[in-house]
């Protein structure tokens, strides 16, 4: 191996008739001058004599023949390989050509590779490419888990892939991004397990009902992960505490079921008393829509009636008075709220409170929150409210020296869809209190990791505070371009995005100060519908003809003569079961064929019988 050709001091090519080079490797240059030198593979050519120069890419010029040849290469006879390399480090001269290069150990490379121990840090997966350099890689960073490549599962001979978790207090903030397939889903379900492990404090809203971690992915061993998360359902198990909500959190709530408008808004923050319960505020809007309904004239009429019971003379008068209170406010708006408010009663909400997550993030478990999307994006902004209020309370308390405050750990809050929750160029009820973290959550250790197949509709203000983005595949044209923007990714690796496989990544991180290909380690759970849905039909077949085996067991020979009776008898015998003569011929067949039975043949004709 050797540079060949015209160098610079940031980037030379480096030729070998034995080694085929791969992107992203880590190549060691023995400049005589200057000492070893660290590159990144970022290009990859192959030349043999049929392909004519011409043709060939441009760098391969005259010069770079002649320095071949004069190093000794025959490219007349041989198939030469060549990388473009990118040296991680500008160098004062321009690396002499002709100098030797080779693949380094690991310990020349540590320091690019890893930064943070796999007790301190959360391991993502492997280094692509690193496989020569990882064998003289110590002992205890061997072999960390499992990766899925084409089809089969087997432990990692890479180099770990090491978000160092005390750099979050730097860099808080995660973005995955990718197209639909790509892979975000695992990531994120990886980077879970990596927080359980560790016992972080943690609370993902789960859109697509995918997080769960009881059941395993088909690889040996794993961590039990039963007693490190909660799943709740919005409406069954947490809810709002209709009492404590502030007028801006009804706001919120209400407009979250559907965009306010200004009347409405108007309405509610006159209609709305802080301490109201349920009860109180929705009989008051209620009570106000009949009142509107009316209005004044048919109101005074009937308190003028004679003869009209007490009871009712009361409620006139009380509406009497809700209409001279809130004479401004238009009846639409009111109708308005009250739906919404009907909407959300009836989604459960109200009936129970967020303690129960409270109590899970305290004792460092993963709390998932489950809903349909709307009530989600509702309930998103309520609890990350409460939660970031709790921590930033505990947190202002004790730098102010007050010890009243009760403690609040910090929390790492994630998200799929995320370009639901704080969109670009719409005001979203969540979008005000994820931006709040995205910009101060790092001065309270609250930290955010955000998946989207779009970072086009993100947030600008979102996405630009996300400091490690890990990138998926991604085809579209406008999101490659953003991603390009926001990251230091290079034009090569903006070209390869789309052809990713699935699981396949780019870390651009300001922690390493460059971009690093990955390949994300192959999760312990697996979500629970991934199961193929033919496997399901198939296993659910099974499990049927199962069932009608044992009815038929007792009647076993069958002879095709006696097909009639014996269907009568089946359904005699179960009340729950009407066989047919020709249902039972074609459960027979088919067991035969799953070689379930066996058909033989007597002088009294065929008939079945076990196998
Ligand atoms: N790290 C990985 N290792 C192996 N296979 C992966 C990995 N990530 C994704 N895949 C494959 O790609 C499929 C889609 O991944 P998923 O995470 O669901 O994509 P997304 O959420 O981006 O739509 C998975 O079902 C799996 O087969
Ligand atoms: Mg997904």
């Amino acid at each position: 191996m050797n540079v060949v050709g015209l160098t610079t001091s940031h980037e030379v090519y480096i030729a070998s008739k034995e080694r085929k080079f791969r992107i992203n490797e880590l190549i060691l240059i023995e400049d005589p001058n200057q000492g070893p030198v660290i590159g990144e593979v970022s290009e990859t050519f192959s030349y043999n004599r049929y392909i004519p120069f011409s043709l060939n890419h441009d760098f391969f010029d005259v010069k770079v023949v002649e320095s071949l040849k004069r190093l000794g290469y025959s490219i007349d006879e041989e198939e030469i390989n060549v990388a473009k390399v990118k040296l991680m480090t500008e160098t004062t001269y321009p690396i002499v050509t002709g100098s030797k290069a080779r693949i380094p150990d690991f310990l020349e490379v540590k320091d690019i590779l890893v930064r943070g121990s796999k007790e301190d840090g959360l391991v993502i997966g492997e280094i692509k490419h690193t496989e020569e350099t990882a064998q003289t890689m110590e002992e205890e960073l061997k072999g960390l888990f499992y990766i899925l490549n084409k089809g089969k599962t087997e432990k990692t001979k890479s180099v770990p892939f090491i978000l160092d978790l005390r750099s979050f207090q730097q860099y808080p903030h995660i973005g995955i991004f990718g197209g639909s397939g790509s892979g975000k889903s695992f990531g994120m379900r990886v980077i879970m397990e990596e927080l359980m492990k560790k016992g972080i404090p943690s609370i993902i809203l789960d859109p697509h009902y995918e997080m769960d971690f009881s059941t395993s992915s088909d690889i040996g061993e794993r961590p039990d992960f039963s007693d490190c998360y909660q799943k709740f359902q919005i409406g069954e198990d947490i809810g709002v505490e209709f009492s404590a909500l502030t007028t801006r959190d009804l706001l919120d709530l209400l407009s979250a079921v559907k965009p306010l408008t200004e009347a409405m808004s108007s309405a509610i923050e006159i209609l709305f008393k802080r301490g109201d319960s349920y009860a109180s505020f929705s009989s008051r809007v209620e009570d106000l829509c009949e009142a509107l309904e009316m209005g004044k004239a048919k109101l005074d009429k009937m308190l003028a009636l004679e003869g009209i019971k007490e009871i009712e003379k009361e409620k006139y008068r009380r509406l009497r008075e809700l209409v001279e209170e809130y004479s401004n406010i238009p009846l639409p708006s009111v109708q308005g709220i009250s739906w919404r408010l009907k909407r959300l009663y009836y989604s459960g909400i109200f009936s129970h409170d967020i303690n129960p997550v409270i109590r899970a993030l305290k004792s460092g478990k993963l709390s998932v929150i489950q809903g349909p999307i709307w009530l989600l994006q509702v309930f998103a902004t309520y609890i990350l409210s409460s939660l970031y209020r709790k921590r930033r309370d505990y947190k202002d308390g004790e730098l102010r020296g007050e010890k009243n405050f009760e403690y609040f750990p910090p929390f790492v809050v994630a998200t799929d869809e995320a370009h639901n929750f704080a969109p670009k160029g719409y005001d979203a009820p969540s979008k005000g209190i994820i931006k709040e973290i995205a910009q101060e959550g790092r001065k309270y250790g609250v930290f955010l990791v955000l998946a989207t197949q779009r970072p086009t509709l993100l947030d600008e203000t979102v996405t630009a505070q996300l400091n490690t983005k890990i990138i998926f595949r991604t085809v579209r044209g406008n999101d490659i371009s953003t991603l390009m923007e926001e990251t230091d990714l290079s034009s090569e690796e903006a070209k390869r995005l789309p052809y990713l496989p699935s699981g396949d990544a780019f870390v651009s991180t300001p922690l390493f100060g460059r971009t690093i290909a990955i390949r994300v380690r192959y999760p312990y759970s697996m979500s629970p519908h991934l199961k193929n849905p033919f496997d399901e039909l198939i296993e659910k077949n099974t499990q049927e003809l199962e069932e009608y085996y044992e009815l038929i067991k007792k009647e076993l020979p069958i002879y095709e003569s006696n097909l009639l009776r014996v269907a009568k008898n089946i359904s005699s015998q179960n009340s729950k079961v009407v066989m047919e003569v020709n249902a039972l011929k074609n459960l027979l067949e088919e067991m035969v064929k799953k070689g379930k039975i066996k058909k033989e043949i007597s002088p009294l004709g065929c008939f079945y019988t076990e196998a």
